[in-house]
């Protein structure tokens, strides 16, 4: 029993597209070394912590896993070991980021566990401690403790970051059909790698494209033929770049603001079982600002 009432803690947790996504090579642990540039975009769960005499962990929506499998409890577990204490709070997830999107939705909810957690606890971690953490929980979970535009390297989990790019409106597509990155990755078949010329290939950074090509993207398409058909009609109604999201199954659209990504979302001809949102982009600023709002 403690004697002063711990006030709850309530985080929105931020999804990302990837602006660019090189994979250079399969490593010796089997992961993928990669050069990606992640981007945030203002599309993002909720999530709720208050304090319980055990872990408890619920999400509005019933498709999604809540047992250990889940990255929310993942995070909570290692938090609470590294931090030496039981992962006792009771957590709730309002889910808005669509799973197996490519959006990084479970790996934002991830990031935003240990804040969270951090916070409710009474532990006080700069996202710079929690970073490690973030890392063992998932590739992709350190970038959403920076935000903004970043480049990520390694499996995906070193993340530099860079000067926001300038903001623009995307439109997403958001097939009926998610994709499982693991499938994604092996269905590319890449050639494996020495540590010596992963480096090598790192010389000539992503960095420069603002808006680049995914290698993924064939290999997503080889298992699931009706996503080019997304990205043609992209194009068709006149978006910038039309890529693939991470391992998808999200195709977006790049659009000078929002209004004009409005007006092709309007002219899409596309079956009603795609669904579309219009999403601006989030410099680090904004999301530091509305992610961390007592940081
Ligand atoms: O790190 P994380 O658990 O998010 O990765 C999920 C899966 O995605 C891995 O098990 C692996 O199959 C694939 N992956 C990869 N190379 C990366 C990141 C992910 O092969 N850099």
């Amino acid at each position: 029993m403690t004697d002063r009432v711990t006030p709850d803690v309530s985080l929105e947790a931020f999804a990302k597209v990837n602006r660019s996504l090189r994979v250079l090579g399969t490593r010796a642990d089997g992961y993928h070394e990669l050069d990606t540039l992640f981007q945030t975009i203002d599309l993002s769960d909720r999530l709720t912590f208050e304090p319980a005499d055990e872990l408890s962990f619920s999400c509005d929506d019933g498709r999604l896993p809540t047992d250990d499998s889940n990255l929310v409890v993942k995070s909570a577990r290692l938090l609470a070991r590294e931090a030496g204490r039981s992962a006792a709070a009771r957590i709730r997830l309002e889910k808005r980021i669509p799973f197996g999107a490519g959006l990084g939705g479970g790996s934002a909810d991830a990031a935003a566990a240990l804040v969270g957690l951090s916070t409710l606890w009474g532990l006080s971690l700069r996202p710079e401690e929690l970073a490690p953490l973030a890392a063992r929980v998932g590739s992709d979970v350190p970038f959403f403790l920076v935000g903004g535009t970043a480049r990520g390297t390694g499996r995906g989990e070193r993340i530099e970051p860079l000067p926001d790019a300038p903001a623009a409106a995307l439109l997403l597509l958001l097939p009926p059909f998610p994709l499982a990155t693991p499938e994604v990755f092996r269905a590319l078949g890449a050639p494996s790698l020495t540590p010596s010329e992963a480096a090598s290939n790192l010389r000539a950074p992503v960095s420069g494209e603002l808006w680049g090509g995914n290698d993924l993207e064939e290999a997503a398409e080889s298992l699931e033929p009706r996503l080019r058909g997304l990205r043609e009609a992209l194009s068709k109604v006149g978006a910038m770049s039309a890529r693939l999201s991470g391992s998808g199954s999200t195709v977006f659209g790049v659009f000078a603001d929002l209004s004009a990504a409005d007006a092709a979302a309007s002219r899409l001809d596309l079956p009603a079982e795609v669904g579309r949102r219009v999403v601006p982009t989030l410099s680090r600023a904004e999301f530091q600002r509305r992610a961390f709002p007592s940081g």
